[in-house]
């Protein structure tokens, strides 16, 4: 069976995101709380307005009127040698 995948980052499909809103998940946020949906490394660049349609189509509500997460920066990496100079000074 062909999945489609709305989310590459965590490897969701349109199946899993139908699946959440019939359980009860109904807005963004509890759709995000749940699959980990816009999570991953693109922080929902990508799926985010895939699942925002899905949901429109599904409950009816408007995707303007759907509030969206916000978009946080990435952390900075820390190299392994940086955090074990950190042990030797202790
Ligand atoms: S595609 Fe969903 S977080 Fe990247």
């Amino acid at each position: 069976m062909k999945r489609s995948i709305v989310c590459r980052c965590e490897d969701i499909s349109e199946e899993d995101v139908i699946h959440a809103i019939d359980e009860g998940y109904t807005d963004i946020e509890e759709l995000r709380k749940k699959l980990r949906i816009g999570m991953g490394p693109c922080q929902g660049r990508v799926c985010i307005q895939i699942v925002a349609r899905i949901l429109e189509k599904k409950t009816g509500k408007k995707v303007a009127t759907t509030p969206l997460p916000t978009v946080r920066p990435p952390i900075i990496p820390v190299s392994l040698g940086t955090l074990a100079s950190e042990n030797d000074e202790k």
